[in-house]
């Protein structure tokens, strides 16, 4: 049985997370999204709430389950033995960061762990989550940008 985590901090989860995921789970057996949660980040969410909200989000797909932690991806990865971390390439400028990162965890993971990028759809290919707080703060729309049960928390948060 295959299966891969697809981490982030999903602060809060995207049509763009959600894009890759679905995507993702349709190449492996198991799929784990993993909220991780950044000290260099302020979250607008708890680990609590996004875990539940992608939980909300995911629970038709059937291979799909979310968890969360702390610290060293790689030593996460190990530990639950997964066959590959998936991550999603926006544009170019992803490729960069996502070398780097993917380098060395190839240092830090078992043997065998494989990094796998899949390309995002080009509709959301500009997506940040970062973006659309600021967007929803200002009061702007972002229909179809992010999933609807999200957005209403999103703007509960901001109280807009
Ligand atoms: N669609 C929409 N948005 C996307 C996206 C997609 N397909 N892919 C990434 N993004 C966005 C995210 O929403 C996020 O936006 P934000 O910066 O506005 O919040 C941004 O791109 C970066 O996302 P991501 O790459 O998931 O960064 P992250 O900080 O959320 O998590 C980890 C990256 C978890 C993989 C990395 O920080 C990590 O491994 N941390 C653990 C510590 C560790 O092991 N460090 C050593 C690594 S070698």
């Amino acid at each position: 049985m295959s299966t891969a985590l697809y981490s982030g901090s999903f602060d809060p989860m995207t049509n763009g997370h959600l894009d890759i995921i679905t995507r993702a789970s349709r190449m492996f057996d198991h799929l784990v999204v993993g909220v991780i949660y950044n000290p260099n980040k302020s979250p607008l969410f708890s680990v609590e709430e996004r875990v539940s909200q992608i939980q909300r989000v995911t629970a038709d797909l059937q291979n799909v389950s979310v968890d969360h932690f702390t610290g060293l991806l790689a030593d996460y990865v190990n530990a639950n033995r997964f066959d590959a971390v998936v991550r999603g390439l926006r544009a170019t400028t992803d490729f960069e960061y996502e070398i780097q990162m993917a380098q060395m965890n190839a240092r830090l993971f078992a043997p065998g762990i494989e990094s796998v990028f899949l390309m995002t759809s080009p509709e959301y290919s500009f997506i940040s989550s970062s973006m659309v707080k600021e967007v929803v703060s200002l009061n702007g729309c972002v229909d179809g940008l992010v999933p609807e049960t999200i957005l209403e928390e999103i703007k509960h948060k901001f109280n807009v």
